[in-house]
């Protein structure tokens, strides 16, 4: 079995550290160049080579919200390069107790070599990224989730061997995944077409957006789709809105008709967690067209090819 390593005493990176707060932070060349070496090391991991680049270097997650994918794939990511991956919440470090976000990130940089951190406000990134001498990490907030984006062009890669071109439509409330969506489309070229229902608009901030276009009504958005995405109608932080949510979202799921709609060979991607029923009918993960499965798995993938790019390129 092939075996290759960093060196046993890793040296810190000089200079300002690269963070990963947007998909902006990095050019649209390193974004797909991180892209195609995440479907280089799946295949790589799927041959069983070792390849620990990480070796003695160690990762902190950060976590203020619930996580599934982003604390295994982050954990297990590490792991695999190598490395060390240590998950802290405000109920076990002094985080919760009001010690402020800028001196545990100062405290952090002196002891880990990266930190991904996720909680609500994205200025709390912002702000903790401004005062680590570590990269930072956005494992999601309340506006980005660029970690996912990574992922579903992984997955749009492996699926149909181009994102440049591709037809897009984005169904649903315009959260953090559709404002990474917006974000997306001028830096990997695809086209998006975003269906959402009045008063749930994608952040207005990022308007205009190359590559984006507002259509009236889901089926418009997916005529002639080459991939269809939604996400949750209440995320974290909308908590109690759940039954006005629904209101506002009926007419919104999506459904294997609606994928009828779209090209014959269109694919399905949600970030998960789905609640069948709502976003999605009770049968769409289970459709053909849908790749959530492998998209989800693409996690653990693009952030071994993020965590190289900011530690080791
Ligand atoms: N998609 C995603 O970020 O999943 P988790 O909330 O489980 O991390």
């Amino acid at each position: 079995m092939a075996r290759t390593s960093a060196p046993a005493s890793p040296t810190r990176p000089s200079g300002a550290p690269k963070h990963f707060l947007t998909l902006a932070d990095l050019t649209a060349d390193e974004l797909n160049r991180v892209v195609r070496r995440s479907v280089v090391l799946k295949e790589m991991w799927r041959q069983g080579q070792h390849y620990e680049p990480l070796k003695g270097r160690t990762l902190a997650m950060v976590f203020e919200l619930s996580s599934t994918r982003t604390r295994v794939s982050f954990e297990v990511g590490m792991h695999q390069l190598g490395g060390h991956a240590l998950s802290l919440s405000p109920s076990d470090t002094h985080l919760g107790r009001g010690e402020p976000i800028e001196d545990t990130a100062r405290v952090l940089s002196e002891m880990v070599d990266a930190v991904m951190i996720r909680t609500f406000e994205h200025d709390k990134v912002e702000r903790f990224a401004a005062a680590s001498s570590v990269p930072v990490i956005n494992g999601m907030t309340s506006r980005f989730h660029p970690c996912q984006l990574l992922a579903d062009m992984q997955t749009l890669v492996e699926c149909r061997g181009e994102i440049a071109g591709t037809a897009v439509a984005f169904v649903g409330d315009g959260h953090n995944m559709c404002n990474s969506y917006v974000r997306a489309a001028g830096l990997f070229g695809f086209e998006l077409r975003v269906a959402t229902p009045p008063g749930h608009e994608p952040d207005p901030g990022l308007l205009p957006a190359p590559n984006v276009e507002f259509v009236e009504s889901p089926v418009q958005a997916v005529a002639g789709a080459d991939l269809v995405v939604t996400d949750v109608w209440s995320s974290m932080g909308h908590e109690g809105e759940e039954a006005d949510r629904r209101a506002a979202f009926d007419g919104y799921q999506v459904s294997p008709a609606l994928l009828n709609q779209a090209k014959p060979d269109a694919l399905f991607m949600h970030c998960l967690p789905a609640h069948r029923g709502e976003e999605v009918s009770d049968d769409m993960l289970d459709d053909p067209r849908s790749v959530a499965w492998v998209e989800a798995g693409n996690r653990l993938h693009s952030q071994k090819a993020l965590l190289e790019f900011l530690l080791v390129a």
